[in-house]
């Protein structure tokens, strides 16, 4: 393993699946609480580490969105941002592409502005000093109704520039992809690309419905679509990218155990899955860890490694030439390695 450990170390790859709130190590927690005068539920690091463990994913959100409510200011959001691309750069990682939760703070009265000026810096902070290229993907919380999200998508509009893509998150079961047609209609039509978290929990209809109504360009999990034979087959046809969460599934019991991820069988049936942290600082690691975990556990080799990586390129929201340079610098990486 220290052989492939070391391989996945250095293997240059993208982030396609991670919340930016759930990069919120608990050290930066308490130091934020500190900061802002926010009292926090925790009496130490230690306390904080043994709160997370959950047995489905509504157990997460919860203390998830508790945890968010240290972050107040332009700077908590430049910080936590600027931690997450140290982090990612010290992976390998040379292009992110982050989930925002805009409502979790704009329902504190924290302003829309203030978390893309902290963001936005942040992200410029790490191209100049790890020369990571990243773009921002602004969730939709899908516990809220659609009002809430048309005022979140009005919100946006003098952000576009820096906005990739929308994207669905939070509760899946009870709030399926249609309840947000036409917001993601509206979206699209502000010229945004569109994911949508489907099948992590919720059924294959779910996903059947995050690509037949929000015409998604990406599926984050996916993994229930196995399923269902026809969807897998479509999802292969259409090379759909799936961001795959390992540490998470298992975190939020979304499989049993690691010996039980599908990521070898998604491999094999020929889905452009790739491997991702999700929501790093709460399902204890980073997205090398999510590559180390998985293969130890399925026995993945170098050969799948290089597929999961290239599918990250593939699966970016970044122009052709710039895909086709990662692969290259991919490849090169992998012939030499
Ligand atoms: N928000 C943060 N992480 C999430 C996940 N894994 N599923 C849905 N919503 C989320
Ligand atoms: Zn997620």
């Amino acid at each position: 393993m220290t052989d492939l450990s070391d391989f996945i170390a250095r293997l240059p790859k993208a982030e396609l699946h991670m919340h930016i709130e759930g990069s919120l190590e608990p050290e930066l927690m308490f130091a934020l609480a500190q900061r802002n005068r926010v009292e926090i539920p925790f009496d130490s690091v230690e306390a904080v580490c043994a709160a997370y463990q959950f047995s489905n994913l509504q157990d997460f959100l919860d203390i998830y969105y508790r945890g968010a409510d240290v972050l107040r200011t332009e700077a908590d959001f430049r910080d936590l941002a600027a931690a997450y691309f140290d982090r990612a750069a010290a992976d390998g990682v040379v292009h992110a592409e982050i989930f925002f939760d805009p409502q979790t703070h704009t329902d504190r009265g924290i302003g829309f502005d203030v978390v893309m000026r902290g963001l936005t810096a942040a992200m410029d902070a790490a191209q100049a000093r790890h020369g990571i290229t990243s773009r921002l993907i602004l969730c939709f919380l899908r516990h809220l109704d659609e009002a809430a999200a048309f005022a979140t998508l009005e919100a946006a509009q003098p952000w576009l520039h820096r906005i990739e893509a929308v994207g669905l998150d939070s509760s899946e079961l009870g709030h399926p992809p249609e309840k947000f047609a036409r917001v993601f209609a509206a979206a699209a039509a502000c010229g945004l690309k569109r994911v949508a978290h489907a099948g992590e929990e919720g059924p294959p209809d779910y996903v059947h419905q995050a690509l037949d109504v929000l015409q998604v360009d990406r599926l984050d999990h996916g993994n229930r679509s196995l399923e269902d034979p026809a969807l897998v087959e479509r999802l292969v046809r259409e090379q759909m990218t799936l961001t795959v969460c390992p540490l998470s599934n298992l975190k939020l019991c979304v499989v049993g155990t690691m010996e039980e991820h599908p990521i070898d069988r998604m491999l094999d049936e020929g889905l452009r899955v790739t491997i991702n942290s999700d929501d790093p600082a709460y399902f204890g690691g980073y997205v090398n860890d999510n590559y180390r975990a998985a293969a130890e556990a399925r026995g993945l080799g170098r050969d799948a490694l290089v597929t999961l990586a290239r599918n990250s390129f593939l699966g970016s929201f970044l122009p052709e030439a710039e895909k086709a340079a990662l692969v290259a610098r991919l490849e090169e990486y992998a012939a030499r390695a």
